[in-house]
């Protein structure tokens, strides 16, 4: 898909307060620092368009980008973010989840994951509540460029047997790097294919 156009829409405190939800919306989320905002940022060949940080906890707020004039893609707040209070956690908790519950034109939920680390039970814990409650997601590994392509794909091949100790079959499956601007593409060929744009 060519990125003809992204702009910011707006921040949201609530799940409430989102854009009408009158066109097909596709999320990221995953861990504070994982790289949300930075792979928003080189899906849509912008430097800028969502706010970055080397400090995990800077996005806070959900926020909507308006692309192609089609579609929105949305980046959310990290969860599991140790260094806020337990009752700042749970306000982060409690927006996340109530947006997914809720949004009603979300198509897919895009998990995104660091491809350094062993499965992290976070990580896990979270897609096993997304299978519960019936929310369609893929996931996404992040920061390909920081191992070598072999010790990539290991680290990969861990977390779906990991996955498959629970889930019958596997989601889709990305791996992407927004420093070298790998594996965009598939995810953007992705959100045209499920949308027909
Ligand atoms: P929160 O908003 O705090 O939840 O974080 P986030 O998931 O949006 O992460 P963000 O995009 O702000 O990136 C966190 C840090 O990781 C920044 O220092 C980025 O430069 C770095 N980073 C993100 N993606 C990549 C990547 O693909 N490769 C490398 N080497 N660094 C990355
Ligand atoms: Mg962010």
């Amino acid at each position: 898909m060519v990125i003809k156009s992204a702009e910011f829409v707006k921040s949201s405190g609530k799940w409430q307060d989102c854009p009408e939800p009158n066109i097909p919306e596709y999320a990221f989320i995953g861990r504070s620092n994982v790289g949300k905002s930075s792979l928003i940022n080189a899906m849509m060949n912008r430097k800028d368009l969502a706010k970055t940080s080397q400090t995990p906890g800077k996005t806070q707020l959900i926020n909507h980008f308006f692309v192609n004039e089609e579609w929105y893609l949305t980046d959310l707040p990290g969860y599991g973010y140790a260094r806020v209070s337990k009752v700042q956690r749970k306000d982060f908790e409690k927006l996340i989840t109530n947006y997914i519950l809720n949004r009603k034109n979300l198509v897919n939920l895009f998990v995104l994951i660091d491809v350094r680390h062993t499965p992290q039970k976070i990580d896990i814990e979270f897609i096993e509540w997304c299978g519960e409650n019936g929310i369609p997601f893929s996931i996404i590994f992040t920061k390909s460029d920081k191992l070598k392509p072999n010790a990539v794909l290991k680290n990969v091949e861990n977390y779906k047997n990991e996955l498959l100790k629970t889930w019958e079959g596997l989601p889709e499956i990305y791996i992407t790097s927004a420093e070298k601007k790998e594996g965009t593409e598939a995810i953007l060929s992705f959100i045209a294919k499920t949308n027909e744009f």
